[in-house]
């Protein structure tokens, strides 16, 4: 940890750059909070600063992405108490442990109630940073400053926080909003290919739930989406932040339609962990996963063949795996599926596929149908 004493105050500017900012406004009433979509938002701190109310700030990070962009952000904090509080990088990080260590380097810092926490990395660390910030004093401000496209266009928006127990993933957390989120798109210029893909699926999966439109837009835009082109990715990050935006304002605490956001995930979290966290990263499971769910949706007379084809279409040109991987056995990931948290009393409760654009939450869905599907899907080539 760094901690820095006050000395005198900062001035930045955003990068010349024709791409226009992209605002998306998460609508919660006194929790409202902007997403800024653009480039070079971590320098342009004339614009972020006014979100820190009080004196002091922590910055939680992790070893890969500080050296990176740590130095632009606390540019920007000049003037404030600040430190930084770095963890290891990587999901096993994600720990009740470490949010103890977050605490005590907020204590260090004699951070009061209206100091901020702000997550700058992938979704590990702006959970980790929400969740820390939910427990101190009770709740204090965080920023999140996503530095992946996953983060970008999912786990930073919505107040979902929290951290993994060794027998489970997010098992414990609060939900807390952030108080702004900066989504600089010049940090994935940095993201490695694989970890930008699965970035996509989550794009993706917004519109296959519930945007039509948007899937057709995707569809078209598709190659340009692979080969990162600037313009495409900001409309396709601020058309999937809307989207979400739009539901976790009707839905907040996931009591009924923030659900739907969860398709392709009781498979694709049965792949995660068959895989043992290394084989599929979370994306490539949710892409799987969504196939998955359609081709289920499918064979129990829910949704069209034409509409599982262009999934898979649209999944296989972004460069998204849809196949099970090899060595992974239906009946074992039949029985990991049986663990999900949606399950109620012994029957699987599932999202499914009402087609492009439509998912439904499912209860009692047949394990024969189940099945079947992950048989013919580990037998396809
Ligand atoms: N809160 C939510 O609503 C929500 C939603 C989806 C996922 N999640 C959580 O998000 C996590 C996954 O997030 P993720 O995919 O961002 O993983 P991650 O945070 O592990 O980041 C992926 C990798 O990219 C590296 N990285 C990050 N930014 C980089 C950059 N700009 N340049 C180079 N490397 C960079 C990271 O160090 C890491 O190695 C999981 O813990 C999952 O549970 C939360």
């Amino acid at each position: 940890m760094t901690m820095h004493e006050p000395s005198g105050t900062t001035s930045a500017s955003a990068s010349a750059d024709p791409l226009p900012l992209r605002t998306i406004d998460v609508v919660l009433g006194a929790r409202s909070y902007p997403v800024w979509i653009g480039r070079g938002l971590l320098g342009d701190a004339a614009r972020w600063r006014a979100m820190l109310r009080g004196r002091h700030a922590l910055v939680l990070s992790n070893t890969t992405v500080a050296p990176l962009y740590l130095e632009q952000v606390t540019r920007g904090l000049e003037g404030l108490h600040w430190s930084s509080f770095l963890l290891e990088d990587g999901e096993a990080h994600k720990t009740y442990a470490n949010i103890g260590r977050v605490l005590d380097a907020l204590g260090a810092l004699g951070a009061t109630r209206d100091a901020c926490v702000i997550a700058l990395g992938g979704g590990v660390i702006g959970d980790m940073a929400g969740f820390a910030a939910a427990c101190w004093m009770r709740g204090i401000d965080f920023i999140q400053m996503p530095t992946t496209l996953l983060a970008m266009v999912d786990s930073s928006v919505g107040g979902k926080t929290g951290v993994n127990l060794p027998v489970g993933k997010n098992l414990v957390g609060a939900f807390h909003q952030p108080r702004a989120v900066i989504a600089d798109i010049d940090t994935l210029t940095t993201l490695p290919e694989r970890e930008y893909r699965a970035g996509l699926a989550e794009v993706v999966k917004g519109a296959a739930i519930g945007d039509p439109a948007f899937f057709a837009w995707l569809e078209q835009h598709a190659d340009a989406l692979a080969a990162r082109d600037d313009a495409i990715l900001t409309e396709a990050i601020a058309r999937k932040v809307a989207y979400k935006a739009g539901v976790v304002a009707r839905d907040e605490t996931e009591q009924g339609e923030r659900a739907l956001l969860n398709l392709g995930h009781t498979f694709g979290h049965a792949l995660e962990t068959a895989g043992h966290y290394t084989a599929l990263l979370h994306g490539e499971g949710v892409a799987v996963g969504m196939l998955l769910a359609a081709q289920l949706s499918e064979r129990i007379g829910m949704s069209e063949a034409a509409d599982t084809a262009r999934l898979r279409r649209l999944l296989e040109t972004l460069g998204l795996p849809t196949a099970i991987p090899p060595g992974m056995d239906p009946q074992p990931l039949l029985a990991l599926m049986r663990l999900d948290k949606k399950n109620t009393a012994g029957t699987l409760r599932l999202i499914l596929w009402r087609g492009i654009g439509r998912a439904e939450i499912v209860a009692g869905v047949d394990e024969a149908d189940v099945l079947a599907v992950l048989q013919a899907a580990t037998a396809s080539p």
